[in-house]
């Protein structure tokens, strides 16, 4: 048995360090220098060539190495019948927690007023709250962790979905109702899964929907968000500014506009980076259960894409 990470340009050596740590009788092959394809049943992944997985003829389980299944389902050739699972861990739940609250925190209290008031040594103590009612899109595993600890901050917290969801203890929207779930907020914080349905959600449309300077946080992925949409709304004064750490592009080219906006601050995909400590043990338990033909873990649905 061999497991395969395929994951171009990204060091790996600490998964394949790690995967030696809990089990050293696993084999592991690194993309591009593979050995043994025919050997292979487990491939771990992250922006793999498309196409690739054909390659290997004994395939049974296809991991993503993070919370994000996007990058394996644009890949028209994965065969349906392949099982994939994601990672889903408070390795990565508790980072992607305590980043969105420092950014909700940050908009709330202004801290980049009070830092561009320092440079300027201006005493101003008017309003040093600003309301923030918070809309949480995508209330899954991250989004639910998120909508929990905001409560428990004392923010109004409302959430909104693909699928419908009773006994929420905050106010829940889905599908159709996206109008209402705007109407109720002024800063949003997108944790959506990427499927067909959610790419370009937060384009101007959306933007023009929001309550007059409503705030835009986005965590989930780049193509998420319309980038000129987001600049328009901005400069209409629609949405007040926006606190990103995924982009279309990535790393952000040099010459985009969000690096000199004053309105958006701009952090290079690390809200939660997974941990491979914590990750492999769930990639070995699923690939055991694959084995004895029991219930994975973590399991999409590569209908709904997530
Ligand atoms: C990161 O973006 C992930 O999907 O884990």
């Amino acid at each position: 048995m061999s497991i395969v990470i395929i994951s171009p340009g990204r060091d790996v050596s600490s998964w394949v360090k790690t995967f030696n740590k809990f089990d050293p009788k696993i084999d592991i092959q690194v993309f591009p220098d593979i050995r043994d394809k025919e050997s292979v049943e487990l491939a771990i992944l992250w922006q793999h060539p498309k196409g690739i997985l054909k390659e290997f003829p004994n395939l049974k389980l296809i991991c993503s190495m993070g919370a994000g299944v996007d990058h394996i389902l644009s890949d028209s050739e994965i065969p349906l019948s392949l099982p994939i699972t994601r990672i889903v861990d408070p390795g990565l739940t508790i980072p992607m927690t305590n980043y969105v609250v420092m950014a909700t925190l940050n908009h709330h209290r202004q801290l980049y007023r009070y830092q561009s008031n320092q440079k300027k040594k201006v005493w101003d103590m008017s309003d040093p709250e600003l309301e923030t009612k918070v809309g949480v899109m995508g209330v899954g595993a991250l989004g639910g962790d998120v909508i929990q600890k905001l409560k428990f901050l004392g923010f109004s917290v409302f959430g909104y979905g693909n699928s419908p969801k009773s006994n929420t203890d905050y106010p829940y929207f889905h599908g159709d109702e996206l109008p209402q779930f705007l109407n109720n907020v002024n800063l949003i914080i997108c944790m959506l899964p990427l499927t067909p349905l959610t790419e370009n959600i937060l384009n101007l449309d959306f933007f023009r929907k929001c309550n007059k300077g409503t705030y835009i946080i986005n965590v989930a992925r780049g193509n998420h968000l319309v980038e000129d949409d987001l600049l328009t709304a901005i400069g209409e004064g629609t949405i007040s500014g926006a606190f990103l750490d995924v982009f279309r592009k990535e790393p952000l080219p040099q010459e985009h506009p969000f690096w000199n906006s004053d309105k958006i601050t701009v952090t290079p995909h690390i809200a939660s980076v997974t941990n491979p400590n914590s990750a492999i043990p769930q990639v070995i338990e699923n690939y055991k259960r694959i084995k004895n033909h029991k219930p994975l873990l973590n399991q999409i649905n590569q209908i709904l894409g997530y």
